[in-house]
C-alpha cells in the first residue's frame, strides 16, 4: 500500500516561500465541500468567515461569531483532510482583549483547525503575538479586509496610491517579522502584490491580487458557480462549473418525477413478500415481486 503523503502543516506552508508550484488554498465550510477541496489536492482549506455570505445568507462577514466558525471548522476537520485547515477568526473575536483573543483562537484549534487567520496589519500585532505565544500558527490578511468594510467604505481595491501601497508593504513586513506563516493579499493591484511578495520571507496568497503571489485562494462557491441569480462575479473569480444552475435543474427533475408519479420506482421501494402482502389483504402490486427476507432493500 502506498504511504499517504504527510499532512500539510503551517511550517510546511511557510517553507514553500518562493517555490514552484504556487500554493493553492480553497475555502470550505462543511464536510462535502472539504472533501472536494482535499480530494482535488489543495494545500490549504480556509474555513473563511465568508461562510456568512455564501452559506448563511448574510450581506457581509460581520454577522458570524466564534461559535459559528467553530461549528464549521469542526465539520471540515472531521473529514480528516490532508490539507492544512485554517480557521478564520471572525470580527470582534480578536479586537476586545488579549485573553478573549487567545481563547477564541484556541476554540478554532480545539474544533480542528491547524492555524487561524486574522485581518489587519500593524494594528493587530498584539493579537498576532498573543496567539503565537499560545503556540497557534497565524495567517495574516491584508488589502481589502472585509471585516473593515464600514471603515473602508465598501468592497474596493486597496493600495492603489503610493502611500497606501507602502503602508500595506510595511504591514506585511511587520506581520512576517511577528511570525505569521503566510499572508493573504486581497484585492490589491498586481504591482503592489509583487512588491509585498518580494519584501516578505513568508508566502503571500492572493485573491484578486494578480499572479505574482506565492499562492492563490478562491471561494468554493465562486469556483463552482454556486451563486444567486443576478450576483455580480468579481473579475478575479474564475468559475469552473455552474453548480447553481445544475443543482436547480436536478431538483426540478425530481419535482417533475414526483408530480408525474414516476418517483419512486419499484426498485426504489421496500417490498413485502407476496405472502405478507396477501396476509395484509393488499392486492394489485403487480411489480413488487417476491423477495426474501420479508422486508428487503
Ligand atoms: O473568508 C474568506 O473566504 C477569506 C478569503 C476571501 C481569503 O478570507
Amino acid at each position: 500500500m502506498a504511504a499517504s503523503p504527510a499532512r500539510m502543516t503551517a511550517p510546511a506552508v511557510r517553507a514553500r516561500k518562493g517555490s514552484e508550484p504556487p500554493l493553492v488554498m480553497v475555502t470550505a465550510y462543511d464536510a462535502p465541500s472539504a472533501r472536494t477541496v482535499d480530494a482535488a489536492g489543495a494545500d490549504m482549506i480556509l474555513v473563511g468567515d465568508s461562510v456568512a455570505m455564501v452559506v448563511l445568507g448574510y450581506d457581509d462577514t460581520l454577522q458570524v461569531t466564534t461559535d459559528d466558525m467553530a461549528h464549521h471548522v469542526g465539520a471540515v476537520a472531521r473529514t480528516n483532510p490532508h490539507a492544512l485547515v485554517i480557521g478564520d477568526l471572525p470580527w470582534l473575536s480578536y479586537h476586545v482583549s488579549t485573553e478573549e483573543t487567545v481563547r477564541n483562537a484556541a476554540r478554532l484549534i480545539r474544533a480542528g483547525a491547524g492555524a487561524v487567520k486574522l485581518e489587519g496589519g500593524r494594528k493587530r500585532l498584539g493579537a498576532v503575538q498573543a496567539i503565537l505565544d499560545a503556540e497557534i500558527p497565524v495567517m495574516g490578511h491584508l488589502g481589502l479586509t472585509p471585516q473593515s468594510i464600514h471603515a473602508l467604505g465598501g468592497f474596493k481595491v486597496q493600495g492603489k496610491e503610493l502611500d497606501a501601497a507602502q503602508a500595506l508593504t510595511d504591514d506585511a513586513i511587520a506581520l512576517a517579522e511577528a511570525g505569521c506563516f503566510a499572508i493573504v493579499l486581497e484585492c490589491v493591484p498586481d504591482a503592489v502584490a509583487r512588491m509585498i511578495t518580494e519584501s516578505v520571507p513568508v508566502p503571500t496568497i492572493g485573491i484578486g491580487a494578480g499572479r505574482h503571489c506565492d499562492g492563490q485562494v478562491l471561494v468554493w462557491h465562486d469556483i463552482l458557480g454556486f451563486e444567486a441569480e443576478g450576483h455580480r462575479r468579481p473579475k478575479f473569480v474564475r468559475t469552473y462549473a455552474e453548480f447553481e444552475r445544475d443543482a436547480t435543474g436536478a431538483i426540478e427533475q425530481f419535482c417533475a418525477d414526483v408530480r408525474a408519479g414516476t418517483f419512486p420506482s419499484s426498485a426504489e421501494t421496500y417490498h413485502m413478500t407476496d405472502r405478507m402482502t396477501e396476509a395484509l389483504g393488499l392486492y394489485g402490486d403487480a411489480d413488487a415481486g417476491a423477495v426474501e427476507p420479508e422486508l428487503t432493500q
